[in-house]
């Protein structure tokens, strides 16, 4: 059976020439960054390599670059590691409705805890608007976290007018405010420049741009003090502690570096496979909708409804016909729950159920969509056919046909 790997925003493959690169921190070079010897210098001169390649990803110095497990604890160390250093000047946070689990879920801690939260909202194309930024910064807002790229629906916020509004606000004597950005779908498919930005804290993950997972990176402006949340060793400029994970580190450094000179050339490939894809799916079947602004997203991503069937169902038929993709459902206690994500969008339980994401990657082919565009239709086509939706009284409709 044919394989189709069409969830690349939830992991890549690894690069052959990034496990070439991290290969001999695997064999011969195993020395731990931290010691003396000669060992020991092979593995930092790689690491500070990699911290610099990194860097120029995104336009910051390499000792910006505080190396995490991934984009979960950089979001983490972010979040609560400014929060717990500012305190005393406040505790609003504001964010977005849409936010990855790991920001939302650390945000939703800091409220349990006393902390007063802002949840912007998306609007039908999933994107918040800077008006509602600026009436929601208050005197005591210290940090304003929103995405720059979503990971469901691909929709791209407008991190750089809101660094705009942070510098504005700072030069009002708003010291105190400070602005962390989720790149982690970002990263490899859109330019980011950090001065530009005007951000404080940024986080990246490696296995999106085709390195392992277990590795990413939080920048951390020069002059931010945030508190540790990992201690006992002075790695990192004591911002991490822990002993670095040496090959991971050099396979991310080999990762950025291949992703910003590819990053054109990437994104017009899997664009014109995913703009393919989505012209014959129309085509094919009726009744979908499409989930996010079509102009302001990533190039690789995709996310439809499909009217009348669970988006888990379709999951499950489209892999037993080889094809990967992603639901934003999640089980919870044995139920599946709709995509917050989609219905942050206004859109009804029944698309946000019937919602699938399939992102595209830089091995993927022509032939790979052929494939994927038939298994669809296939599998959409026999589970309407059972479908007690297509029978029952359908909720109110929200949201753009296409
Ligand atoms: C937007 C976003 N932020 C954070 C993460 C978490 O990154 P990691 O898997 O490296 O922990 C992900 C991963 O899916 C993501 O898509």
């Amino acid at each position: 059976m044919r394989r189709v790997y069409l969830d690349h925003s939830a992991t890549t493959p690894v690069d052959a020439r990034v496990i070439e690169a991290m290969l001999p921190y695997l064999t011969d070079k195993f020395g731990n960054a931290s010691s003396v010897h000669m060992f020991g210098q092979e593995a930092r001169a790689a690491v500070d390599k990699a911290r610099r390649q990194v860097a120029a990803l995104i336009g910051s110095r390499a000792n910006e670059i505080v190396f995490t497990s991934g984009g979960t604890e950089a979001n983490s160390l972010a979040i609560r590691g400014i929060c717990e250093a500012a305190e005393a000047h406040g505790k609003h946070v504001i964010t977005s409705a849409i936010e990855h689990p790991s920001v939302r879920g650390v945000i939703d801690q800091l409220e349990k805890r006393g902390w007063d939260v802002t949840r912007l909202p998306v609007y039908e194309d999933g994107i918040v608007r800077v008006e509602d930024l600026r009436e929601a910064i208050r005197d005591d807002t210290i940090l304003i976290s929103v995405m720059m790229a979503n990971n469901e629906i691909g929709t791209v916020q407008p991190v750089k007018e809101i660094g705009e509004i942070v510098r504005g606000e700072r030069d009002r004597e708003h010291r105190h405010l400070w602005f962390h950005i989720d790149a982690v779908q970002a990263a490899g498919r859109l330019p980011i420049d950090v001065q530009s930005l005007n951000c404080d804290l940024l986080t990246l993950s490696a296995h999106k741009i085709y390195a392992p997972k277990g590795i990413g990176a939080l920048f951390i402006r020069r002059g931010v003090r945030i508190i540790p949340q990992q201690i006992g060793g002075h790695q990192e400029r004591e911002r991490r502690a822990g002993t670095e994970s040496v090959a991971n580190v050099v396979a991310f450094g080999a990762a950025a570096e291949l992703a910003q000179g590819e990053m054109d050339s990437r994104n017009a490939h899997t664009q014109r496979l995913r703009d393919r894809f989505e012209a014959e799916v129309k085509t094919r079947i009726g009744d979908l909708v499409l989930n996010g602004n079509p102009e302001h997203r990533l190039p690789h991503l995709s996310n439809i409804s499909f009217r009348f069937i669970e988006g888990e169902g379709l999951l499950i038929h489209l892999d037993m016909q080889g094809v990967a993709v992603s639901t934003g459902s999640a089980c919870s206690s044995g139920t599946l729950e709709p995509s917050p994500v989609v219905l942050a969008l206004g859109r009804n339980d029944e698309l946000a159920r019937g919602s699938i994401q399939f992102s595209f990657g830089k091995d993927n082919t022509d032939e790979d969509i052929d494939y994927a565009v038939l298994a669809l239709t296939k599998a959409v086509g026999s589970l309407r056919a059972i479908s007690p939706l297509k029978f029952g009284v359908r909720s109110a409709e929200s949201g753009v046909s296409t």
